[in-house]
């Protein structure tokens, strides 16, 4: 953890419970190893949400559902949302998380690979939480900006990697290299591409928050 431990206790303690069906799901992912969204991304999402209002979401990487049923939980009633997974062993699950929260209406699963299903995708989405298969990041971006409606926003999480991304290459494990190399180009490209504005947050494994600039902006 590259953020002060004592600070993201200290601000998880600080946290109130979710939905218990909710609870239950966080913590049968976390107990199984799932890979879920930290305590601290949740709570910046949820208010992002009241924020932002989106009427439609886009989600790569789904997991368990754990995220895209907190999402559904925060948006505005009537907002849709698409999430792509494609490891057999999840999909079931998930499906069976959304059928249990009564969300299979709100909720679509599309099942395969990522880069994939989005290029089938018509769009526009209002918000998309890229949490999928990090060396395949600057790859998504261009469907992702096509994807994404003017005034929307990206939200990108784990681009800090544990600290790893602002070490040299020859510091990170020689098998972290190639996903090292790809997620500073995609930083880069984050904040150097004149459709975006982006801020990079130190929260949870790292977070980059990106506006597509519209007529106004
Ligand atoms: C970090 S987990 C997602 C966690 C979820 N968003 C949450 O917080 O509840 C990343 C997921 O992306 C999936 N994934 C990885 N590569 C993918 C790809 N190319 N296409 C679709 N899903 C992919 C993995 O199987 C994994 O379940």
């Amino acid at each position: 953890m590259f953020i002060d431990e004592r600070i993201t206790t200290f601000i998880h303690s600080l946290e109130t419970p979710e939905s218990p069906l909710l609870e239950e799901i966080e913590d049968k992912a976390l107990a199984d190893r799932v890979p879920i969204i930290r305590k601290e991304t949740q709570s910046f999402l949820k208010v992002l949400l009241q924020i932002e209002r989106p009427g439609s979401i886009l989600e790569l990487g789904t997991a368990v559902g754990f995220s895209a049923l907190l999402m559904s939980a925060y948006a505005p009633e009537g907002c849709r949302i698409t999430t792509i997974e494609n490891y057999e062993k999840r999909i079931p699950i998930a499906r069976e998380n959304f059928r249990r929260a009564g969300k299979e209406k709100d909720i679509t699963l599309l099942e395969g690979d990522a880069l994939e299903v989005m290029r089938g995708l018509e769009g526009p989405f209002d918000l998309i939480f890229m949490d999928a298969a990090k060396a395949q990041y600057i790859h998504y971006l261009p469907e992702a900006l096509r994807l994404l409606e003017e005034g929307g926003v990206l939200v990108t999480d784990n681009v800090l990697q544990d600290g790893d991304i602002m070490e040299s290459r020859f510091a990170v494990e020689r098998r972290n290299r190639t996903i090292h190399k790809r997620m500073r180009e995609y930083l880069y490209q984050l904040k150097h591409d004149e459709r975006l504005l982006t801020s990079i947050l130190p929260l949870g494994d790292g977070l980059a928050v990106s506006v597509k600039k519209g007529k106004t902006l």
